[in-house]
């Protein structure tokens, strides 16, 4: 699908039909979500997968009972890394496996040495907006696979995170339910390009 087609085509879809991806497709979607980019390439976030219809059900009084999270076929939990060193002693190790010239590596090392120094607060924010970048390819990449996804923000974090006995580093950030809809796009609309663009 052309990108163009894939944009306009996707939608926050309210409702899925209940079916099953099929995991290898599943798969491709988290493949294509893992090089999503990120500050300093830190790829501070974690996905939990739910499949299972008891823990949706407990997940959805979480959720406002949105119609979401009971219809689709999985539901990608995408949560924030708050485990700042240990993402930091990841990166200088990986870096030096995938062969990041020395000149870089240090570069890179330096400015994760100043970032150190955010509050837990100013890292949590820091690494929830990487998140929602791949959030963005999450939603792009099912279009793309052929099935739907909803992002979704209107959820409880510390319910999920208790429900889904999340490790205390991941806070759940935005969800992601993907599957195939049972609704239909209506009307897509935008702000005009004059409201966007700062003159
Ligand atoms: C960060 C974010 C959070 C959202 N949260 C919800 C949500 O909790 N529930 C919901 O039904 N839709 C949610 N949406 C969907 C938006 O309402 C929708 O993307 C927007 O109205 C534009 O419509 P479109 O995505 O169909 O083009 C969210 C979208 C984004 C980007």
């Amino acid at each position: 699908m052309e990108f163009r087609e894939l944009v306009m085509g996707r939608y926050a879809t309210k409702l899925f039909d209940g079916c099953k991806i099929p995991e290898e497709k599943v798969a491709e979607l988290l493949e294509l979500v893992r090089w999503a980019p990120s500050g300093l390439n830190i790829q501070p976030w974690k996905i939990k997968i739910v499949v299972h219809d008891a823990t949706k059900e407990m997940l959805s009084a979480a959720t406002w009972d949105e119609p979401q999270i009971k219809s689709c076929s999985h539901l990608l939990v995408f949560c924030a890394d708050t485990d700042f060193d240990g993402l930091r002693h990841r990166l200088a190790r990986s870096m030096k496996e995938n062969g990041v010239p020395e000149q870089v590596w240090h570069i890179v090392m330096g400015i994760a040495e100043r970032m150190a120094k955010m509050s837990a607060a100013q890292w949590l924010s820091y690494a929830q907006c990487q998140v929602y970048l791949a959030l963005s390819y999450a939603i792009l990449a099912a279009k793309e696979l052929g099935f739907d996804s909803c992002p979704m923000a209107n959820f409880k974090p510390d319910e999920y995170s208790r429900i889904l006995r999340l490790p205390e580093n991941l806070v759940p950030t935005i969800l992601c339910p993907v599957g195939y809809a049972a609704d239909q796009q209506h009307g897509k609309w935008r702000y005009p390009l004059e409201e966007i663009v700062v003159a």
